[in-house]
């Protein structure tokens, strides 16, 4: 199974998926094939409609594939900061919906005899120093009053020393893409269908008429859900969701002393801990080293960073996988999750999820479902996309980091005129200067060189090279692109353009 990125995850070693061909209509077109789309597409197959989900490349290609696959009511977003920001029934009914959403994974799995390795266990989470005593002391009260039993606890699973600790039962984890898979499965059997290596390239909305343009051909609809972790092409969620990375390690230890349990510390970032059963083999996953997208030059010192920390504490046989993943963070805290502002009412979206996705999306599965169906939700007005709750620290990812480049250069030029290319190692990328302009250049593991122009077709922004995952990484929206310029992730629908490289010689030659 293939991933937005060049590392691989523990979830990947998986068949391929076999889809349908595209129909000619449905009731709904749901966009993306990872947790949120397959989710929602269940759910209205079930509700009687005809729904049809188009993945650009193979379901999990996204974050689905690239999770840690913790399943939380006790989300990124403390209970206290949405009681201070929304209110104490706002942190209430936020409890309410993600409780209902894993109670659904865990009914989806029991009823569809999804094999997963889903297990219910605790989350922990512990404080090293004064400051975040006093943080967790505010989270424990907030989470107890919003619905989610916390109490103190004088022991933690992880070999780590702490000032005070908390503990959280029935939280839950299961291997990501066997779920993913199993509900594609229920959904199939169900009549749904599941097209891949299929892009949505357009949404037309005319006489009446909704039609869902794509590389396979066109699909009329009565509705559109966007699922494709931000929406694509240029919106206000845009400006309202800030692109993350994080990294995760997934190892074998030499002893037997895996983490029972979902462990986070309070660090900023936080570290995150757990383990999971993979075909026999255990595995310890530790995650952290979150950055924001495009604004980390060596990514690789973060996989080396988690993997020193963790080798203080525990006794490593090896580093089986490392990958790292992509998540946005919403300005308020809270998803969006509803009608998709500036288009056409039955056009829907779920975004900015932060770390909680695998939990979020499924909550977006019901939420969306129910507009569909009902006409409402409970939860509507809670995670409106329209909703605009300015928050004191949110740092406006498109203000910080645009870096609108000039139009480029020719679609040709010359090798050697690239400055800061001769240092370049094989497996290497980075953006150089070409009489004064920029351009991004890759030197595979052949020393073969492959040039794209950087400036990000969503909106223009320069584009980052990402050494570990080998991709073309834009800071201001998250776009992510291969190391040819093809779209790996939204909001972008073009690729980069492409610059061939020649020989000074050659050029000369054709002048
Ligand atoms: Fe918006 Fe690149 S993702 S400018």
């Amino acid at each position: 199974m293939n991933r937005d990125g060049n590392c691989i995850s523990l979830w990947q070693d998986m068949p391929d998926y076999i889809s349908k061909n595209l129909p000619a209509e449905a009731d709904v077109v749901i966009v993306g094939g990872g947790i949120t789309g397959l989710s929602t597409a269940l759910k209205l197959q079930r509700e009687g409609k005809k729904c049809v989900v188009l993945e650009a490349q193979n379901i999990g290609f996204g974050t689905t594939g690239g999770t840690t696959s913790h399943l939380n009511t006790l989300l990124d977003t403390p209970y206290y900061q949405i009681k201070k920001d929304f209110s104490a029934e706002a942190a209430t009914q936020v409890y309410e919906v993600t409780h209902k959403a894993l109670a659904l994974i865990e009914k989806n799995i029991l009823g569809y005899e999804i094999e997963c390795g889903f297990d219910r266990k605790a989350a922990y989470l512990f404080a090293h120093d004064e400051k975040q005593e006093k943080e967790l002391d505010k989270i424990i009260e907030a989470t107890n009053e919003a619905g989610l039993h916390i109490k103190e606890s004088s022991d933690i699973p992880v070999p780590l020393s702490f000032r005070k600790a908390a503990k959280a039962a029935d939280q839950a984890q299961m291997h990501s893409t066997k779920y993913l898979y199993g509900i594609a499965g229920a959904f199939d059997r169900m009549g749904g269908c599941v097209v891949q290596n299929c892009r949505a390239t357009q949404v037309t909305h005319e006489n009446g008429e909704t039609v869902v343009h794509t590389t396979k051909g066109k699909i009329k609809t009565a509705h559109v859900v966007y699922a494709t972790h931000i929406p694509p092409g240029i919106n206000i969620l845009h400006t309202r969701c800030a692109p993350y990375r994080s990294y995760a390690i997934a190892v074998t230890l030499n002893d037997e002393n895996y983490p029972d349990a979902l462990v986070y510390d309070l660090d900023e970032p936080y570290h995150y801990y757990r383990t999971q059963e993979v075909d026999g083999v255990k595995y310890l996953i530790f995650g952290g080293e979150d950055h924001k997208t495009g604004h980390e030059e060596n990514t690789e010192y973060r996989f080396a960073k988690l993997e020193s920390y963790l080798r203080k504490h525990y006794d490593i046989n090896e580093v089986a996988y490392k990958w790292s993943s992509q998540y946005y963070e919403s300005v308020d805290g809270l998803p969006y999750i509803g009608h998709l502002p500036g288009n056409p009412s039955n056009v829907w979206v779920a975004t900015g999820f932060g770390g909680n996705g695998m939990i979020l999306g499924t909550v977006a599965s019901c939420i969306l479902s129910d507009l569909i169906c009902k006409g409402d939700s409970p939860y509507a007005a809670l995670f409106s996309p329209a909703r605009f709750k300015p928050v004191a620290g949110f740092t406006n990812a498109v203000k910080e980091t645009a870096d609108v480049i000039s139009t480029l250069i020719s679609q040709k030029i010359s090798v050697e005129k690239i400055q800061g290319m001769s240092e370049l190692s094989h497996n290497e990328g980075k953006v150089g200067k070409y009489e004064g302009k920029n351009i991004g250049v890759y030197k595979n593991n052949d020393g073969r060189l492959f040039a794209v122009h950087p400036d990000c077709p969503h909106m223009g922004c320069s584009v980052e090279w990402n050494q570990s995952e080998k991709s073309w990484d834009c800071p201001c929206h998250g776009s992510r692109f291969s190391h040819t310029g093809e779209v790996l992730t939204a909001p972008a629908i073009k690729g980069l353009t492409c610059v061939e490289l020649v020989e000074q010689e050659s050029i000369k030659q054709k002048v």
